[in-house]
């Protein structure tokens, strides 16, 4: 569909008109929320009786003086343990690995974007019933990212805030590339995301960009779940990887690169990314190069056991757990190294890749690997919304922040696994669920 200036023109004065009417509106209700504990991330401590005030989306107060503001509702949470809305720097929020049931082929060939389309709200609604307010998506064919952000921008559906990526960039033969190692006479109908050449990148990186990408997403390397021989070799030459930070940054956009091999990571840091995904056999020179760069590292680090469990029974081939088992125990132990090296480790599931939803199950391995529960619960919120360039906006509770609130009914530092059952959500000021209600 083309549209004609005219249009554009109405567009613009029917716009400002909306905005103007904007200024009536009522007063923003206060709201109170009250609970027995509050993690505070941003000081690494636990404070007692916090009063949480919050005014239409946004936290205004934290008191802990027990003093109910007057003229506020006040929802009382026990004994319980308050938190920020969680985030999640990597997930996939157009599939899930309950859509592949023994039949490898049958995501691949038989279903469409418009199946992902579909199923994505269901996604995104389990997602945010486990306490993860914001998500970062990197990867999906289609857009159906972008739509699936809007349509929970504009309220039409509930879901975590959404940063999205549109088609990863990644180039012919590898990890972006689901082609591979099918009949070269069948036809594909796009591939998306494949781009060979500084030329084509920069193309691909604009397109993205003008269709509503929020960050840019790059194979930097080979991976597990895709055709090619590798799990770790570089995929892009320096001058491609350079290419493509050179142009998202131009642009105003993060980037972030999945990167399971040891020289990958370091040409990608080289490039300037914002993080690395996987990160799974970084080594101590890439440690360097990410600190001394500010390179985010997010590892994964729950994925191997799923993937190694079920990945079979679902018709993967054998070479995809082979693959597997190369990289899994090897990205654990390295998330220790980086741990102890005092990186910046933001919080990354690959959600989607195992059942959405169960995203908090990372916290116990993540201490299990060498973090404190705090600093687990840092990992997915202040430095996660750093990583995002959210820090102002999400990630703490605390004046001006969105009113992004998650509880457990136990105390998380001295057992990690209560992450696992967040019982309160609140984003945005609306209560998604509240399983301490009466
Ligand atoms: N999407 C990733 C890939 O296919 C998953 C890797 C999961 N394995 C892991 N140990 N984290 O490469």
């Amino acid at each position: 569909m083309r549209l004609s200036p005219l249009f554009a023109a109405v567009a613009l004065i029917l716009g400002t008109t909306a905005v103007a009417h904007a200024d009536d509106a009522p007063a923003p209700s206060r709201v109170i929320v009250r609970a027995a504990h509050l993690v505070d991330v941003q000081t690494g401590t636990v404070r007692d009786n916090p009063l949480v005030v919050i005014e239409g989306e946004r936290i205004t107060e934290v008191r802990y003086d027990g003093q109910v503001p007057a003229g506020a509702s006040v929802i009382d949470l026990g004994g319980a343990t308050l938190m920020p809305g969680l985030i999640d720097c990597h997930v996939h929020l157009t599939g899930d690995p309950g859509e592949v049931k023994g039949d490898y082929y049958e995501a691949i060939l038989k279903r469409s974007s418009i199946d992902s389309a579909i199923l994505s709200p269901t996604y995104a609604k389990r997602t945010l019933d486990a306490g993860f307010t914001t998500v970062r998506n990197l990867g999906a064919g289609d857009y159906v990212d972008v739509a699936l952000r809007n349509a929970i921008n504009r309220g039409d559906i509930p879901g975590p805030r959404m940063l999205v990526s549109g088609p990863p960039l990644g180039a012919t033969g590898g990890h972006a590339d689901g082609t591979t190692g099918f009949s070269p006479w069948i036809e594909f109908h796009d591939v998306e995301g494949v781009a060979d050449g500084v030329d084509a990148i920069r193309h691909r990186v604009r397109e993205n960009v003008k269709n509503g990408a929020d960050v840019i997403k790059f194979m930097a390397s080979a991976g597990v779940l895709s055709a090619e021989a590798s799990v770790g070799a570089p995929q892009y030459s320096q001058e491609e990887m350079n290419a493509i930070v050179n142009e998202s940054h131009r642009w105003g956009k993060k980037v972030a690169a999945h990167a399971h091999g040891a020289e990958a990571i370091k040409m990608a840091i080289r490039a300037g990314v914002d993080s690395i995904e996987h990160s799974s056999m970084i080594d101590e020179e890439g440690l360097k190069l990410a600190k001394q760069h500010g390179t985010y590292l997010d590892f994964d680090v729950y994925n191997d056991d799923y993937i190694l469990s079920e990945y079979s029974k679902k018709g993967f081939p054998a070479s995809t757990l082979e693959k597997e088992r190369l990289v899994g125990r090897t990205q654990r132990e390295n998330f220790q190294h980086a741990v102890k090296a005092g990186e910046k480790l933001a919080f990354g599931t690959d959600a989607g890749v195992y059942p959405h939803g169960w995203n908090g199950k990372q916290f116990a391995l993540m201490t299990k690997w060498g973090m404190t529960p705090m600093q687990s619960i840092q990992a997915a919120t202040v430095n996660s919304a750093d990583l995002l360039g959210m820090k102002d906006k999400v990630g703490a509770v605390a004046p001006g922040y969105y009113a992004d609130l998650v509880a457990v009914s136990g105390d998380p530092i001295k057992d990690i696994s209560q992450m696992e059952h967040v019982a309160f959500v609140m984003k945005g000021g609306v209560v998604d669920k509240n399983e301490f209600k009466r």
